[in-house]
């Protein structure tokens, strides 16, 4: 029953397919019922077209919300009931009243309540004292966290049950840093020999690689490594990879050494991984869960020829390895078994840099000794947060914050702003780790959200963010941002006779900006400054705008570990109490097969000159004029072109 009624719903959001005069089946992906039009596809057939279409969307919204209503309470009779259906939800929805009564300028002041709100773990700093809360507040969100069962979550995850029931897998990442005396059970087994047994060989490949004891094919040393991969199997690693660059104990490892990504499927990516890099000396590493995905086994395969054009297939062994959890295909692709690094379908794409898809290449260009530190700084938090109470948990307390301002406060996006160019690629990676996870529309059990779950992300390094879109953050919409700074920079500038270092200059906004959002700035106080009448509009802050800081001691390759794991496992805990499924992606798929079909009529028009059919007006307007031009094609038949060497003195 609450099947068929989930299936009534998502009928709605079916696409309208439609008959045009040449009879191809043209969709758009309207929410409405299947419609059917057989007369030409006309200006007036469009535009009856298009007064269905209208009528079907004004009487969608309460159809559609009849269907959900239905399936809601069914979902409630099968004890399926969402989040929003609890007494700890609806207290907090009540709550809400309470605080808007409030200003953070007055909350502020209140000491003990800082206090209680300012919280430390192994040398991380959470202060959320500029969060829109009270004492009362906090004890809703705890009881809303033990409605939706969040300390049995967490055991049940580190316990390896199959907690991703969609693709039936449990989620592990945290095994990927257990010290190697640790039992984590997954399907009857301990994972974590099994882990270390890779980190081992990762310890002894980069050795040789570094050492140079593993040769090239034409018995040069490799100093460069180019990872290919994408989404999970490249913004974790970038990510660390920017956040270690300039750290001194890495940058020393790393001097001689180039570490390149190669992610989209743009040549231009190309051109820019392989930019003055020599074949003799470079390494190249795919890194793939699946080995299936499109955009990184084009790479791959482009990459390869790169490879071998200028040393022969036989230098494939010397200078291509691979990452994956499927060496059938690894082996398929031409790279000895020998030469794989293996991981879990346990572990998430985008909760996998801690896993071979991380570690290998940062390990090939600092060393294993870092790379040890950073699984070790991640498996500190892991250690906190499956043991430490709910109240003085950061990951969960970070996460109570995002479920009120996004659930409760009707704030839609967060802004993540490090004051720390080191983690200039923090944001980006956090999108895919938030954003992928969060963005569902149903609940775990397939009922559709009353709410909405998942929070836009995105940020920039301060003050470059601050000279870019905090106008907005100030003075237009509210949007919670978490403020990361850190004590001791990786960097030092003190130039004589200035009043503060380059660093503490950085650092006097990280505390400046959040106290502006908080306090804003009144008419009277303008007034008062002598702020001509007219401007006073203008130059008015309404403040009460929250945001939470994280102070790092340092950026070690152990705090990037913490930072990370901070942040996995906040984004579960939001998950978690939205009652959704954080570890699944099934949003990614319908994009890629409609690229199959495009890919399939582009190579059928190009070489069979067939007409396209299938796509809609839209789609086969600008299709045709993108055929039409390529038509001035340099290279108009398939052949092997490498865009290298065309940026001189490019560096990634
Ligand atoms: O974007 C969809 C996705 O499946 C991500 O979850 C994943 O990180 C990425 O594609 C890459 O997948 P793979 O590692 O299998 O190539």
């Amino acid at each position: 029953m609450l099947a068929s009624a989930v299936s009534a719903v998502q009928q709605q959001h079916c696409p309208i397919a439609v008959t045009s005069s040449s009879g191809a089946r043209l969709t758009t992906p309207t929410v409405a019922p299947a419609l059917r039009l057989t007369s030409g596809f006309t200006h007036n057939s469009c535009s009856s077209l298009r007064g269905q279409a209208l009528k079907l969307r004004v009487n969608q919204p309460s159809r559609q919300a009849r269907a959900i209503s239905e399936t809601r309470t069914e979902a409630m009779a099968s004890g399926h009931a969402l989040i929003s259906e609890s007494a700890a939800w609806a207290d907090l929805k009540k709550h809400v009243k309470t605080i808007e009564g409030t200003h953070l300028r007055e909350l502020l002041k209140d000491q003990e309540r800082c206090e209680e709100l300012i919280k430390e773990y192994d040398g991380v700093v959470v202060d959320l004292s500029r969060q829109r809360v009270i004492h009362e507040t906090m004890l809703k969100l705890l009881k809303l966290a033990e409605e939706a069962k969040l300390k049995e979550k967490i055991d049940t995850m580190f316990s390896g049950e199959h907690i991703n029931s969609t693709e039936n897998r449990a989620v592990l990442h945290a095994a990927l840093r257990a010290p190697r005396n640790e039992v984590i059970n997954c399907d009857g087994q301990n994972v974590v020999p099994s882990v270390w047994e890779v980190l081992d060989k990762i310890n002894t490949f980069s050795d040789q690689i570094r050492s140079g004891s593993w040769l090239g094919a034409t018995g040069k040393p490799l100093t460069d490594v180019v990872a290919i991969g994408i989404g999970g199997s490249f913004l974790g690693p970038l990510f660390v990879h920017t956040a270690l660059q300039t750290e001194p104990t890495c940058a020393l490892a790393a001097k001689g050494r180039r570490l390149r990504f190669l992610a989209n499927v743009d040549p231009i990516d190309v051109a820019r991984a392989l930019a003055n890099l020599q074949q003799e000396t470079t390494l190249v590493v795919i890194v793939s869960k699946t080995f299936t995905t499109a955009e990184t086994m084009l790479n791959a395969r482009t990459v390869r020829t790169w490879i071998t054009s200028a040393l022969g297939p036989e230098a494939v062994s010397k200078h291509m390895v691979a990452v994956s959890t499927n060496l059938k295909l690894v082996k398929e692709f031409g790279i000895d078994p020998a030469n794989a690094f293996g991981f879990w379908d346990w572990v998430g794409g985008r909760y996998s840099v801690c896993s071979a898809v991380g570690v290998l290449p940062l390990a090939l260009q600092y060393g294993f000794g870092s790379v040890k530190k950073f699984l070790e700084g991640a498996w500190s938090i892991d250690d906190h947060f499956r043991s430490a109470p709910l109240g003085s948990n950061l990951p969960v307390l970070l996460g109570l914050m995002s479920v009120w301002n996004v659930s409760f406060l009707g704030c839609d996006a967060r802004a993540i702003l490090p004051y720390c160019q080191a983690l200039a690629k923090l944001a980006p990676h956090i999108q895919q780790v938030s954003m992928e996870s969060n963005g569902k529309g149903v609940s775990i059990d397939g009922v559709p959200l009353s709410f909405e779950a998942g929070e836009i992300d995105f940020g920039e390094p301060g003050t470059n963010g601050q000279h870019s879109f905090y106008q907005l953050i100030h003075q237009g919409r509210v949007i919670p941002c978490d403020f990361i700074g850190i004590i001791k920079s990786q960097q030092s500038v003190y130039l004589k006779g200035e009043q503060v270092s380059n660093h503490d200059e950085l650092m006097c906004n990280f505390f400046a900006q959040a106290d502006a959002l908080a306090y804003g700035k009144t008419r009277e106080e303008l007034a008062a400054e002598k702020i001509p009448e007219e401007l006073i509009p203008h130059k008015m802050f309404s403040g009460n705008r929250q945001s939470l800081s994280i102070l790092l001691p340092n950026l070690t390759p152990y705090t990037v570990g913490q930072l990370l794991a901070l942040y996995e496992h906040r984004v579960a805990v939001q998950g978690w109490i939205w009652g959704i499924n954080s570890f699944d992606q099934w949003g990614v798929e319908l994009g890629k097969s409609l690229a199959g079909k495009v890919r399939t009529q582009m190579n059928a028009a190009r070489t069979k000159s067939k007409p396209l059919s299938g796509f809609n007006y839209s789609t086969t307007t600008l299709l045709t004029r993108y055929l039409q031009g390529k038509t001035q094609l340099l290279y108009p038949d398939p052949h092997d072109v490498f865009p290298t060497n065309i940026l001189p003195g490019h560096e990634k």
